[in-house]
């Protein structure tokens, strides 16, 4: 069997996918949730593991750094990349929608201020609906753009609900929801079918030995 590379986003999702795949007796011992080390071999040294930001996980697989990515959906929908999808794996549930404060009435608007972290989604979704905007690209703490007069409404991810309502906003309207993918880059799916495959089955068998 050959090496393969797996990306994963720092935090949660890296660690929700460990458990996973210690289910299937894949274990990294070497990894903590505090660590700070990049670069984490499986006890088998079969699998070499890289944390990276969220965002930059399809890079590292459309590039080939990376033979596997895990990605919330929405990280996919705002940045398309040429690479496999290859399994929803149910964790990191949300839902990518607009909010603003209760009383708003975007319809009545000539044109409505979006402030969000996710520019093209939020950009697609009102062109959809035929709706005119002005987008003000921001990279956190979107729930603020409203409270402080930047904008009318925002496009988040929404998990719990507890950010928008201890701000006083509400979900306005759904746009998709999002879970974390699993992604393959296209030509390692090619040279290293048999290891891309094996871990996919893993990461499919240690999802359903959790639930
Ligand atoms: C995310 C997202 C929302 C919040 C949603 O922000 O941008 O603000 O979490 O989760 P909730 O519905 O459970 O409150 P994050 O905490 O990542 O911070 P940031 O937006 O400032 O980067
Ligand atoms: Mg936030």
């Amino acid at each position: 069997m050959k090496e393969i590379t797996l990306a994963l986003a720092k935090g949660r999702v890296a660690k929700q996918t460990l458990a996973i795949l210690e289910e299937m007796s894949v274990k990294f011992s070497e990894f903590t949730e505090d660590t700070r080390k990049l670069v984490i071999w499986d006890d088998s040294k079969k699998v070499r593991l890289i944390l990276v930001k969220a965002v930059d996980v399809p890079t590292y697989v459309e590039t080939g750094a990376a033979d596997i990515g895990i990605v919330g959906k929405d990280v996919i929908m705002e940045d398309a990349k040429d690479v496999y999808e290859l399994l929803d794996l149910e964790i990191s549930r949300c839902k990518i929608a607009v909010a603003g404060f209760p009383e708003e009435e975007m319809e009545k608007r000539p044109k409505i201020i979006v402030a969000s972290k996710y520019p093209n989604i939020a950009k697609q979704y009102f062109e959809s609906k035929g709706r005119q905007t002005d987008i003000i690209k921001l990279n956190g703490s979107i729930e603020l753009a409203p409270l402080i007069g930047m904008s009318h409404v925002i496009v988040d991810i929404v998990e719990t609900g507890n950010t928008l309502r201890e701000n006083g906003l509400v979900v306005l309207e759904e746009i998709a929801e999002s879970s974390a993918r699993v992604i393959a880059n296209k030509a390692g799916y090619a040279t290293k079918t048999e290891e891309v495959q094996k871990m996919i089955k893993q990461l499919r068998e240690g999802m359903a030995k959790m639930n």
